[in-house]
């Protein structure tokens, strides 16, 4: 049966410069800010735009679907590479996206090893688990990814994984399960509590795991933290897409300063720009403080058209000089 699909129900309509996309550092322009260009480019100096979004009841979806829509919009998702032994010793290991961190006092992680879309059976992992009461979760680097898949195909009862996929296991600490030697960052954990989201086919069945403690690879600290930059995380996005932390795929943002002044007191000669994006302002829009900006001063070699003031204050936006931004914005007000 086929969804029942529900065509522009919603129209959303937009003033200023909002639906803009594109995370700092801004290099090439995602394909949502092209469409959104050419959209602007039709309607020159419309400053409103109409998206229209489609809607599918989740009632109408059968377990299949509702699991591709949920693993399209909530991605990419982190990946458990779920360590376990069943009641025989025998070693499991697979790869869950659901998963996440929930509290760390004390520290509580979750994942769901689901019951099967296609018929409701559950998994090894949930089995071994649930009955042993621990497991280990290993992060996924990028090295790991094909033995990872090769892991997450469904093989019989008493099938070594490890041997499976060529995994290395290693002894752990507290917990039986075998910690996976090749991944960089593990956590061995105690069973906290199972939830049962459902009984039939494709219902989520949530293992909640206290950390008991953390492994990491000692080449990877930076400080006393692992350094993000070189961990190599891979995660999870919708069909058979994954996204890799790496390289230019990982920005910082500075943290909002106290109260940051907000996006209704940009002034809106700038929320009308053509050039500036959305993340552009929203970089202005969490300034601790809103400077007098009659006071900006030109400097020699300052450009004195309105786009010439835009990119020398969106280069300085880029370049984290706020400072330098409030004076290009105080500048570009003055007109
Ligand atoms: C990257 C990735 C993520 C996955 N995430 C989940 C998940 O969150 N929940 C789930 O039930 N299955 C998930 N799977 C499928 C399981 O890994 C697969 O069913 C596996 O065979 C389970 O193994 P087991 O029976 O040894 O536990 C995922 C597979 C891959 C490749």
């Amino acid at each position: 049966m086929n969804p029942m699909v529900i065509e522009s129900p919603v129209t959303k309509v937009s003033e200023g410069r909002t639906g803009r996309l594109g995370g700092p550092p801004v290099r090439a322009s995602s394909w949502h800010e092209r469409f959104l260009t050419k959209f602007k480019a039709r309607r020159p100096g419309a400053y409103t735009f109409q998206m229209t979004f489609k809607t599918v009841l989740a009632a109408e979806l059968n377990p299949i679907q509702t699991n591709a829509w949920l693993c399209a919009g909530v991605a990419p998702r982190p990946i458990a590479f779920a360590s376990t032994v069943d009641a025989k010793g025998v070693r499991n290991l697979a790869p869950f996206s659901f998963f996440n961190a929930f509290g760390s006092n004390p520290p509580m992680v979750a994942f769901a090893p689901n019951r099967r879309g296609r018929d409701g059976t559950v998994k090894h992992t949930y089995l071994n688990a649930t009955a042993t009461k621990e497991f280990v979760i290993a992060t996924v680097s990028h090295a790991m990814v094909q033995q990872m898949n090769v892991a997450s195909a469904e093989y019989g009862d008493g099938v070594d994984e490890f041997l499976k996929s060529g995994f290395t296991p290693l002894e752990a600490r507290f917990v039986k399960a075998a910690l996976v030697a090749e991944s960089p960052f593990q956590m061995e954990c105690r069973l906290h509590r199972e939830v049962e989201l459902g009984t039939g086919p494709g219902s989520g069945l949530m293992l909640i795991g206290e950390v008991l403690c953390f492994h990491v690879d000692e080449a990877l600290m930076k400080g006393e933290l692992p350094d993000p930059a070189r961990l190599d995380q891979v995660g999870r996005n919708g069909g058979a897409y994954y996204t890799r932390a790496f390289g230019d795929a990982l920005f910082e943002i500075a943290k909002p300063a106290g109260q940051p002044i907000g996006w209704e007191a940009l002034p809106a000669v700038l929320k009308q720009s053509h050039l500036l994006t959305a993340n552009d302002l929203g970089r202005l829009a969490n300034s601790a403080e809103l400077p007098d900006l009659s006071a900006m001063a030109a400097k020699a070699g300052d450009p004195t058209d309105a786009e010439g003031l835009e990119k020398a204050l969106q280069a300085a936006l880029r370049n984290e000089d706020l400072g330098e931004a409030w004076r290009l914005v105080g500048l570009r007000v003055k007109g």
